[in-house]
């Protein structure tokens, strides 16, 4: 016992040793002179860290187009979809080479798994209760029949001599001490053993349950693969599909041109007519956005999942890629549209109708340009519960990307202390830092406060024109479409 509590505290002593990347030393004394107004800007402390307006961003990418406009009457015949039947071996682990690796864990079957088990213990701990409250049961239903087998000797004696009458009573009462003796000997014990029986099968279940749990467990420490059939139609981005009959949002693969290897997507091809390439989906906070340079640069989550319609229909949590998302806006005037959603349901959205981001030798940064829509434009104009300076700071138009291992922003640079990545949670074009945040924390329910986030910013999923800057949205999706006259 004592040297399974002396390792319980090398565990846990060990893990509080594991820091993460944002856990740097913020000296307590100096706490009441740094505090931080929480609401997506950094107040300058005048003399101290002046803040200087940037010069403006390059204009985006703009004109008429690649594509003309959708023709008016729909495709009429849709190319017919071919599915490739992949190998499937059940699970997770097991896809033709060609779909690649999808899904990085594979811990959903996991959750599942232990959900399920959640659900049985109980039952199991309330048969338990049942077969000991019988046994109990039985036990004292079996010392009556010994007494009334003492009684029923003891009357034996008294009724000797005593004739016909008290010979009858005894009779009756032999019979009814046979009854029961019979009642207890036989059909309580095989009540008790059917539910020994039941008992036992969920047991071995559980085992079962836990052998699954370990394998999977083994099985989560590399990657897995998700097999969906991919359609055979494929194009340069999700509005060539569109125009080519790949009508159906799902996961497809594209290829914007030659020199970049063809690459999975999900294709929203329903929301305003669709031809919509997901670059970034939040919805359940399954996936970690508070990530490195290079895994924002690669792209990093799950493209899509099959929730039981034999193809990827639903998009998973996942980021492009910068180099992606900047290859694909580059090639011609480029819109994006952010779908986002509140707890309750509510849905709004803002759309640019010009989106651009460089590459990465400028840091990728982003232009952008013509806001339409409901949620309000952040992007451009800053939080409209700020003033002056410090709605300026929340500007996110112009700004370099920022990473917790990749200062950009506009916060005193080169101080490390002073880094907008570090404190709202993800990669974004931090200005000073934000107003809107759609790669911060996942925040369950919504509302959330200061001293729920880690270093009393507003880091959750935000859009403060929207919800404000203390409540993070339940969905956020952000796709893009090349730009086309109407
Ligand atoms: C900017 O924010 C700081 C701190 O919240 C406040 O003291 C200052 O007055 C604000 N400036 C403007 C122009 O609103």
């Amino acid at each position: 016992m004592k040297t399974l509590l002396v390792l319980c505290l090398c565990i846990s002593a060990s893990l509080a040793d594991v820091l993460e990347y944002d856990d740097y030393d913020l000296d307590p004394k100096d706490k009441g002179t740094t505090a931080i107004d929480p609401r997506g800007h950094r107040p300058s402390s005048r003399g101290r860290d002046a803040y200087v307006p940037s010069g403006g961003a390059p204009p985006p990418v703009s004109g008429r187009g690649r594509y003309r406009g959708r023709p008016t009457a729909a495709p009429v015949t849709p190319v017919e979809e071919e599915s490739v039947e992949q190998p499937d071996a059940g699970g997770c682990t097991h896809a033709s080479k060609q779909m690649g690796v999808i899904c990085p864990t594979g811990c959903e079957l996991k959750d599942t798994v232990r959900k399920q088990e959640r659900n049985i213990k109980p039952t199991v701990a309330d048969l338990k209760r049942s077969v000991d409250e019988l046994s109990r049961n039985t036990n004292s239903v079996s010392r009556y029949i010994d007494g009334l087998s003492d009684e029923l000797r003891e009357r034996q004696k008294v009724t000797d001599g005593n004739g016909q009458l008290v010979g009858e009573y005894t009779n009756d009462i032999e019979s009814q001490h046979a009854f029961i003796k019979e009642a207890v000997n036989t059909n309580f014990p095989s009540n008790i053993r059917i539910l020994q029986g039941i008992l036992q099968s969920i047991r071995t279940k559980i085992l079962r349950v836990n052998t699954a749990l370990v394998a999977q467990r083994d099985k989560c420490t590399t990657q897995c693969t998700v097999s969906c059939p991919i359609p055979v139609v494929s194009g340069k981005e999700c509005e060539d599909i569109f125009r080519k009959g790949g009508t159906e949002s799902q996961m497809y693969y594209i290829r914007p041109d030659s020199f970049f290897k063809p690459y999975r997507v999900y294709c929203d091809q329903t929301t305003l007519d669709g031809g919509w390439t997901t670059i970034q989906n939040r919805m359940d906070g399954s996936v970690d956005f508070g990530r490195r340079w290079d895994e924002y640069r690669r792209g990093f989550g799950n493209i899509a999942f099959d929730t039981g319609k034999k193809y990827c229909n639903t998009p998973g949590e996942y980021w492009l890629g910068n180099d992606r998302i900047s290859q694909l806006t580059k090639m011609g005037p480029t819109e994006i549209l952010f779908d986002m959603e509140d707890w309750t349901g509510a849905k709004t959205q803002a759309r640019y109708q010009q989106f651009t981001v460089q590459g990465e030798t400028s840091n990728y940064i982003l232009s952008i340009d013509g806001y339409s829509g409901t949620a309000g434009d952040t992007l451009l104009t800053g939080a409209t519960e700020l003033f002056g300076e410090n709605r300026t700071m929340t500007i996110h138009n112009g700004m370099m990307f920022s990473t917790y291992d990749r200062d950009n922003d506009k916060w005193v640079p080169g101080d490390p202390m002073k880094q907008c990545s570090k404190e709202d949670g993800g990669g974004w074009w931090y200005h000073r830092c934000h107003s809107a945040n759609p790669n911060g924390r996942y925040y369950w329910g919504g509302s959330y406060t200061k001293y729920m986030a880690k270093h009393g910013t507003d880091d959750g999923m935000v859009w403060m024109n929207w919800k404000g800057s203390w409540y993070s949205l339940k969905s956020m999706c952000m796709k893009i479409r090349p730009f086309f006259q109407q």
